[in-house]
């Protein structure tokens, strides 16, 4: 046992978040917490950092462990680069490496300065570099990006140096606050190898599914104020869930009855002298009883409704020979013309242009060169990547929205923000206490009481748990207007969008329907610091040899790239059925098994793309 929780108890001002519970982590456990948007993750894992003074019980740490913690929103605004606030995690082997360094001027040929070095080598001393480059590379960053000043990198990627600190730190327990909010396909399947590899136990919050049945072995999930705790991976919760709501119903249901009976009992015949004794032991039993409450049955989420006023023009926004970037355009000669019809998904690696070339198209940053055209009566709505930064701190929802829409009345902004689950409580707290899913409502209905025609989304499921973000998906289907959309989330993309775009080498190339292998991931940033390779002096046969196979290997890897969107589209459908089906125990049982091979096929065939991936980059 490394950490142990007894009987705490949160209470933010007078809402109870979690009635006194428990729980211990292990040594090398790798636990998810799961729960609905503002059940308490966050607060339960600031509790455990000291961030947050819980109103009872007691946290004990075994062996004083080292902890590192990576908030909901992380960010690292050091002045250093990046890669030198990276080696500054390594606090030990600096200090170490300082030792070395002053003993080879005072003492080069001690036997201390021999033992120092040992002991740095055996630390991994030598591996620094290679560590905090391979670390780099997994999480999209190029090689440009290493010697860059954290304060210069944008809010996902300042969440990015956060989480590559941590895990170079290395630490006994890991917190991890939502780290694939902000990360591409290709960075989160980096993630989720290295943190089912690494021996160090963990806590991770996340709202997606792929992601945790990578990685943990057991599920905390946090419902009806009480923890609840299932040895096994995330599919293994949602089978088990249901059928454990069912019986505490039933314990609730009995208890009633029980509770009900004893009461009657007192009410007839506690006024009656010859019955007082036992009507008086009843009471006390009454008291004493550990009151179960009724279990929150798994509802299915509102639904969100987009208001649609009037159309626009049919040309909504469009570029001509525009050149899009900050200082140097990331997107070259574009010419587009964003239509009145289009449901458009931007994709395409970390750091390629997507939201760059929304704020451009919105007008909020100036071209480079060439032209921005614009329709007449559109009413833009935008939902921001930061949505914390996108709102005002010191307002409440309430009064934020009816500034901003003074038209509506107080009941339709209560009933908006109640109809996306956001409690009444939460209605008259500071945004700033908000937690994540919670301040990602109130843009939602904003964006519902705008009532706009055209919609910017830059990534707007995180956050949201799974299912807030399936309702969001449905509100978007049927929304009439256009949608701009930039998102990591395949079930969001493939449901939502009828256009798909990509950039490419600085261009943007548009595609009616879905294309699937802009889907699957992408090696992003350059490849990890090797020594440059030496020529090799092929004959002219072998060299049309090697090329002949690396053409095959290249349409292998394409043709593995289909395969695998194709599985991940099954995989997802068959996770959203999961969710419909909740209840039904025996169809989530076929579900799961159907899930367990889907899951395998996966697997092997991520291997084989891997493999070949690997030895195309090799040669
Ligand atoms: N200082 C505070 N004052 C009042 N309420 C607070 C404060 N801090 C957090 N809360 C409330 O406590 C609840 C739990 O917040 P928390 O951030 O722990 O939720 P969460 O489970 O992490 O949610 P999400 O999935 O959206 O990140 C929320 O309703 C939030 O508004
Ligand atoms: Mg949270």
């Amino acid at each position: 046992m490394m950490l142990q929780i007894q009987e705490l108890e949160l209470i933010m001002s007078t809402h109870t978040l979690l009635h006194p519970s428990s729980f211990q982590l292990n040594p090398n456990q790798k636990l998810g917490l799961v729960g609905r948007n503002g059940t308490g993750k966050s607060t339960l894992l600031k509790s455990i950092v000291g961030e947050y003074l819980p109103t009872g019980g007691t946290i004990f740490l075994q062996g004083n462990p080292k902890l590192g913690y990576l908030p909901q929103n992380a960010v690292s605004e050091s002045k250093d680069s990046v890669w030198d606030e990276l080696k500054s995690a390594l606090i030990e082997l600096n200090r170490l490496e300082q030792e070395i360094q002053n003993l080879e001027i005072t003492a080069p040929s001690s036997t201390k300065l021999v033992e120092k070095m040992e002991q740095f080598r055996i630390m991994g001393g030598y591996q620094i570099d290679e560590t905090i480059g391979s670390t780099l590379h997994g999480l999209g960053f190029s090689q440009s990006d290493w010697h860059t000043p954290c304060s210069s990198f944008s809010g996902g990627w300042q969440m990015r140096i956060a989480l590559a600190k941590l895990l170079i730190s290395n630490p006994d327990i890991a917190i991890l606050d939502e780290p694939t909010n902000h990360l591409d396909i290709h960075a989160r399947s980096w993630l989720a190898q290295h943190l089912s590899q690494s021996s160090s136990a963990q806590i991770i919050v996340s709202h997606d599914q792929y992601f945790l049945d990578q990685i943990v072995d057991s599920i905390l999930e946090i419902r009806n104020k009480e923890l609840h705790i299932y040895k096994g991976n995330f599919s293994y919760f949602i089978q088990n869930r249901s059928q454990r709501i069912e019986s505490e119903q039933s314990a609730f249901e009995k208890q009633q009855k029980e509770r009900a009976h004893l009461q009657n009992y007192i009410d007839r015949f506690g006024a009656k002298a010859t019955k007082a004794k036992q009507a008086q032991s009843r009471q006390k039993k009454l008291e004493k009883m550990n009151v179960i409450e009724q279990p929150i049955q798994l509802k299915k989420e509102a639904s969100i409704h987009f208001t649609f006023p009037k159309s626009s023009t049919e040309l909504v926004f469009g570029f001509k020979n525009a050149d899009i970037g900050w200082e140097l355009p990331l997107v070259h000669n574009c010419s587009f013309q964003l239509r009145s019809h289009m449901k458009l998904a931007l994709v395409g690696a970390n750091g390629c242009g997507k939201s760059t070339l929304l704020h451009s198209l919105s007008g909020n940053l100036p071209l480079l060169k060439g032209n921005r055209m614009f329709g007449s009566g559109v009413r833009l709505g935008v939902y921001a990547q930061d949505v914390a930064a996108q709102l005002p701190k010191d307002h409440t929802p309430i009064s934020h929205l009816s500034n901003r829409y003074f038209h509506c009345t107080l009941t339709k902004i209560r009933s908006t923000l109640g109809s996306l689950g956001l409690s009444s409580e939460s209605h008259e707290k500071s945004i700033s206490v908000l937690s994540g899913g919670e301040k990602a409502r109130v843009v939602l209905a904003d964006l519902i009481l705008g009532e706009y025609n055209t919609l910017f989304l830059d990534e707007p499921t995180n956050h949201l748990d799974i299912e807030t973000a399936h309702a969001l998906i449905e509100g978007l289907k049927r929304f009439e207007g256009c949608i701009l959309l930039v998102s990591h989330d395949r079930r969001l993309i493939e449901q939502v969008s009828t256009h798909l775009g990509s950039i490419q080498d600085q261009t943007l190339l548009i595609h009616e329907g879905i294309q699937p292998s802009w889907l699957t991931p992408q090696k992003t940033g350059s490849q990890k610091s090797t020594e440059p390779k030496k020529e090799n002096k092929l004959d002219y046969q072998e060299r049309r040899r090697k090329s002949n196979q690396r053409k095959k290997q290249e349409k292998q890897i394409r043709i593995l790239e289909d395969e695998i969107s194709q599985i991940e589209l099954q995989q997802e459908l068959l996770d959203q059925k999961m969710i419909e089906m909740s209840t039904d125990y025996e169809q989530i049982q076929k579900l799961a098994n159907e899930q367990q091979k889907i899951e395998e096929s996966l697997m092997e065939k991520m291997e084989q793309w891997e493999e070949l991936s690997l030895i195309l980059s090799e040669e």
